[in-house]
C-alpha cells in the first residue's frame, strides 16, 4: 500500500499536481453506478421515429447499433494507422475487425426477418432522401482501409492522371454511382447533400492517409515479420477483406430486396440510387487489398 501511494505521489508530482489535495478529492468523489457510466439514460433518449409505426423504433435502434460498431472498427483502425504496432497486435487488430463485421453480418436478420413489410414501406416514406448511404463512418472506414484510387471503380481508372487532385479523384469515387448522372451533370439531394456535408472531411482524411492506411501499413509489417506471423496477418487480411466488402453487403442487398422488391414490384430507395445494380459487390468491386487475391478470384469478386 505504501509503495502504491509512493508511485502515485511521484506521478502526480511529476505532471505539477499536489498529491494530499489530489487523496482529498477523491474522499470526495460519489460512487460511480452502472447507470451513469454507460449514460443509459441519455443512450435510450436518442431515438424520435418520425411516424407511429412501432417497427420503426426498430430500425432507428439497428441503425444507432451499427454506427457504434462501425465506431469500434474505427477505433482500432486509428491504432493500425498512427500507432507502431507489433505485428502480433496489429493482427490481433485486425481480428477484432473480423469480429465486429461478424456481428454485423449476423445480426442483420434484425432488419431482413424483423420488421413488418407493410409497416417498413409506409414508415420509409417519410425518410426521403435520407439513406444509410450517407452513413460517414462507412466512408471513414474504407478511406482508412486502403488507398484512394482503389475506390474508384476499375472502369475509371484511366481518367486518373500523375497528378489529379483528391478533388477530382473524389469524383470518381465508387460510391458517385449511387446518385452521379454524369450525361445529365445532376447528382441526388441524397448525394449532394452527404457531400456538402462531409467532402472536405474525406478528402483531409484521404490526405492523411496516403502513407499510413491499413494497406500501407501491413505492407511495412511484411517487410519486418517472421513467416508465421506473416501467414497469420496475411489470413486476417484477407478475410476482412471477404467479410466487409462481399458478405456484409451481401446481407444488406438480401434485405433491400426483401424489401423493396419482394411481390413483382421493385420500389424507389429512399436515396434514389439504382440500388440493386449499384449495391451489388460485383458491381462497386470494392477491394482493399486486391495484391491478396489471384486473378481468378477477382473476377470473382462478390459473384452470387
Ligand atoms: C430494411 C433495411 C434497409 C434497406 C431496405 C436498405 C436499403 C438501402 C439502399 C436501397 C441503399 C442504396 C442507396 C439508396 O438509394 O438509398 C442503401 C445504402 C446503404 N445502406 Fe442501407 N438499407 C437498410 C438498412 C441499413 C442499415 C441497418 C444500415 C446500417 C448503417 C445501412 C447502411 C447503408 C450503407 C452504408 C449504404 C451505402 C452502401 C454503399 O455505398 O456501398 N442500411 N441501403
Amino acid at each position: 500500500m505504501e509503495n502504491l501511494l509512493n508511485q502515485l505521489k511521484t506521478k502526480l508530482q511529476a505532471s505539477g499536481q499536489d498529491p494530499e489535495n489530489y487523496l482529498k478529492g477523491l474522499q470526495h468523489n460519489r460512487a460511480i453506478n452502472y447507470w451513469e457510466y454507460v449514460q443509459v439514460d441519455t443512450l435510450l433518449s436518442l431515438q424520435n421515429p418520425r411516424t407511429n409505426f412501432k417497427d420503426e423504433t426498430i430500425f432507428i435502434v439497428y441503425h444507432q447499433i451499427t454506427e457504434l460498431v462501425l465506431g469500434l472498427i474505427k477505433h482500432e483502425l486509428e491504432q493500425l494507422c498512427n500507432d507502431d504496432l507489433s505485428t502480433e497486435l496489429f493482427t490481433e487488430k485486425i481480428n477484432r475487425m473480423i469480429r465486429y463485421t461478424d456481428l454485423l453480418i449476423s445480426s442483420f436478420s434484425i432488419m431482413n426477418k424483423g420488421m413488418s413489410y407493410e409497416d417498413y414501406n409506409q414508415f420509409r416514406l417519410s425518410l426521403s432522401p435520407a439513406s444509410g448511404f450517407q452513413s460517414a463512418q462507412f466512408r471513414f472506414i474504407e478511406l482508412m482501409c486502403t488507398d484512394i484510387d482503389l475506390l474508384i471503380h476499375p472502369h475509371f481508372r484511366k481518367n486518373l492522371k500523375e497528378d489529379s487532385t483528391l478533388k477530382e479523384k473524389f469524383s470518381f469515387v465508387y460510391w458517385q454511382e449511387a446518385g452521379y448522372n454524369r450525361e445529365a451533370d445532376t447528382k441526388t439531394k441524397t448525394l449532394s447533400d452527404f457531400e456538402k456535408k462531409y467532402l472536405d472531411s474525406f478528402i483531409a482524411l484521404a490526405e492523411k492517409m496516403k502513407v499510413n492506411n491499413l494497406r500501407q501499413k501491413y505492407q511495412n509489417h511484411l517487410v519486418q515479420t517472421e513467416p508465421n506471423l506473416k501467414e497469420e496477418l496475411l489470413k486476417s487480411l484477407r478475410a476482412f477483406d471477404v467479410k466487409y466488402n462481399i458478405e456484409w453487403p451481401m446481407v444488406h442487398l438480401e434485405t433491400a430486396r426483401t424489401y423493396l422488391k419482394a411481390k413483382g414490384e421493385t420500389k424507389t430507395a429512399t436515396g434514389g440510387s439504382s440500388w440493386e445494380k449499384y449495391l451489388h459487390p460485383e458491381f462497386q468491386r470494392r477491394i482493399y487489398f486486391p495484391e491478396l487475391w489471384s486473378e481468378e478470384e477477382m473476377a470473382n469478386w462478390g459473384k452470387e
